[in-house]
């Protein structure tokens, strides 16, 4: 049993700890770890005080909200506290709420709304007789700050409201909306991009992008970022109007505001875990990035039934998604030879678990951004993982202690001594000795890997084997394998070398775009490759291509048709190239006539069609040539809306991006 004094010193220095990054999430905007490590400082407090209650004080950060808003703007208080959600990491999590929430109110069957959590900052936006009087931001939650002019920029706020459409979404003239404002990714990469070349700091995340923005103190540099407000929130006298947060919803649509549209109606949890899956799969397609799932009890009378903690609603509660970043120090920085040559630094750290797996390194991608970061060996660095990305480091942290060690790219191949040179105009280093191990080793394994040529079993580490037993000199070699063979490598036993050979034999039967990716054209990748296949229907005729054939293909310029021509013009890749045909690979595709009318057009999807899934719709517009991205940018040259459009449909609106309907989409791919 520790003793209480050992306690009350653990109590405290946790406190102190939630206290200073209170101060730097809250206040300074630039927080120094993840939501998720926060959150578990927070909880270790919170188990401790809830066994020595004694030990309870009124300044601990369990007892308020938030920390203090900012000098400069002017303070007002919250007409009922803005108060955040209690979070879940997992299913039993959200299984014990669900629990405490049928005890609690008594009710056997609760129906749930789930929203996404916006990953921006939340705002009360005042109105009286209909009009917008006040922007509140959240602050400590009893009291925020009055940023009405910059939020009067924001496109999706309504300034006023007429009495008539406030009639018909049943509300009264003095009302309370809360809601999410956020920077869209498109805007942010914009604004970040303008910062470079302007030779300002980068904002690390939308979110502190948001932040910032929505406090400078000139509303016009506000009105260039492009925030967006999502409301789900509605009061009128400090209480909920409607008798359902689904209705509450409908009525805020009504009256103009802008609802995000992905939310759903549940009547049991499995039905919340089926949402949480689905849009854990779906958040990389979305405009805005979103931290989590955030499920409310529906019914107001129940909300009310189960009333609120000291900071939170027991009536609903934040599904947070796994943490995609967190903070190391980097020990060493290294650099990996790829199958193309090419050097990329990259950063050995401490090891960090983000998003539950545990990280020791991360790329630096090139010299020109690790002088961009300013990063030196010792430095303390903030991770990002995305859904499938190789982690990167985004950021130094400059107020912990600096690296001394400065990382200078070397001048000969770490892998095989050859020269290290980097080209005119190009930000890559590149080993040039045609016969590096590394390069071999790399296009091995891109051949054989998942999207490729499917090998299963053919991991890294046999690569390794092959490559270094001299078994496996080329791609082709790979055919030549034999049990014999296999079987003089260590740990190698008789099933698994069967197993291999299968695998093996398999891959022949691929088709002819695996093939095409599988020989590592420089910037041939999957998609280029697939284009390729469908062009020219065969091997053959694609290496038979001049440069200005190839640029015939969809999405292909003077460098790509270049690189494909310097390839197949090599003699010692023909040569593969014929070895391959003799093994029985598929040299024979089909090839397609892609209409050249939507060549160079990209569309966006929104909202549900009648007659086409999303996947059918797609193939349809790339079928004639077009292009279809997951976000509206200046670059969109249609956005095909169905029922229940949602923000991409604005975005379009306020671009002035095209919008047509299904029929219209189908006269233009040419189907109708
Ligand atoms: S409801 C009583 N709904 O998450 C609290 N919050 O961690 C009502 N957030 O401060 C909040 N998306 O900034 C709610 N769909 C959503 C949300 C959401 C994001 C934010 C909000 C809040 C924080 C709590």
């Amino acid at each position: 049993m520790p003793s209480s004094k050992d306690v009350q010193q653990k109590i405290d220095a946790l406190r102190e700890k939630i206290r200073h990054h209170e101060h730097r999430y809250y206040v300074l905007d630039d927080p120094e770890i993840s939501d998720a490590e926060f959150d578990r400082l927070v909880n270790e407090l919170k188990a401790l005080e809830a066994q020595h209650p004694e030990l309870i004080t009124a300044d601990s950060p369990t007892q308020r909200v938030g920390g203090k808003p900012r000098e400069g703007f002017v303070k007002i208080p919250h007409s009922t506290p803005m108060m955040s959600l209690d979070n879940a990491y997992s299913e039993e999590e959200l299984r014990d709420w669900e629990r405490r929430v049928h005890e609690l109110s008594g009710e056997s069957r609760v129906d749930y709304i789930c929203e996404l959590k916006l990953d921006g900052m939340s705002l009360a936006l005042r109105f009286a007789a209909g009009k917008l009087a006040l922007g509140i931001t959240r602050g400590d939650g009893s009291v925020g700050e009055d940023v009405t002019l910059n939020v009067r920029t924001v496109r999706s706020v309504p300034l006023t409201i007429s009495a008539k459409t406030l009639t018909k979404a049943g509300l009264p003239p003095d009302f309370e909306v809360r809601g999410e404002l956020l920077m869209p990714l498109a805007a942010f990469q914009r604004m970040n991009d303008e910062r470079e070349q302007q030779g300002l700091p980068k904002f690390a995340n939308p979110r502190n992008a948001t932040a910032g923005t929505v406090r400078v103190l000139e509303p016009n540099i506000t009105a260039q970022r492009r925030l967006d407000f999502f409301s789900y929130a509605l009061f009128a006298k400090g209480r909920t109007i409607f008798e359902r947060h689904s209705e509450t919803l409908k009525a805020l649509q009504t009256a103009g505001f802008k609802v995000n549209p992905n939310h759903r109606l549940v009547h049991n949890l499995d039905e919340v875990w089926a949402f949480i899956h689905e849009w854990e799969a779906k958040r990389d397609n979305l405009a805005y990035e979103i931290d989590g799932i955030v499920i409310k009890v529906d019914r107001t009378r129940l909300q009310e039934e189960l009333g609120y903690t000291g900071k939170a609603p027991r009536w609903a509660i934040a599904y947070k998604f796994a943490a995609r970043s967190g903070v190391t120090q980097i020990e060493d920085i290294l650099v990996q030879v790829g199958r193309t040559g090419k050097l990329t630094p990259v950063a050995a750290l401490k090891q960090v678990a983000i998003g539950g797996t545990t990280v020791s390194r991360a790329t630096l991608h090139n010299m020109d951004e690790i002088d961009r970061l300013g990063v030196r060996i010792g430095d303390w660095v903030s991770v990002e993982r995305g859904g499938d990305v190789i982690p990167k480091v985004v950021k130094v942290l400059e107020d912990k202690p600096r690296g001394h060690r400065k990382f200078h790219m070397p001048e000969r191949c770490p892998e095989c001594g050859g020269h290290v040179v980097r080209a005119e105009g190009e930000a890559d280093h590149r080993c040039v000795n045609a016969n590096c191990p590394a390069k071999l080793r790399e296009s091995i394994r891109h051949f054989a890997s998942r999207g490729v040529m499917n090998i299963e079993g053919m991991g890294d580490a046999l690569v390794n084997q092959l490559v270094e037993n001299g078994m496996v000199n080329n791609i082709a070699d790979v055919y030549d394998l034999s049990e014999e063979k296999l079987l003089t490598l260590e740990r190698m036993g008789k099933k698994s070398a069967q197993n291999i050979l299968s695998e093996i034999e398999n891959s022949k039967k691929l088709p002819l775009e695996r093939v095409i990716y599988g020989l590592g054209i420089r910037m041939v990748g999957e998609r280029t490759a697939q284009f390729l296949a469908e062009h020219f229907g065969s091997m053959d005729e694609l290496m038979k291509a001049t440069e200005e054939e190839l640029q015939q293909v969809n999405e292909i310029g003077p460098r790509v048709s270049a690189s494909i021509r310097e390839f197949f013009d090599e003699p010692k890749n023909v040569a593969l190239v014929e070895r391959l045909r003799e093994k029985g690979l598929t040299f024979k595709g089909h090839k397609k006539q892609r209409a050249t009318t939507l060549a160079g057009k990209t569309f966006v999807l929104t909202g549900t069609l009648e007659r086409h899934t999303r996947d059918e719709a797609k193939k349809l517009i790339e079928d004639a040539g077009g292009k279809v991205a997951g976000s509206v940018s200046k670059k969109t040259d249609y956005v095909v809306a169905g029922a229940e459009a949602g923000s991409k449909l604005d975005k379009a609106r306020e671009l002035g991006v095209s919008v047509v309907d299904e029929n219209e989409m189908e006269k233009l791919v040419g189907s109708q």
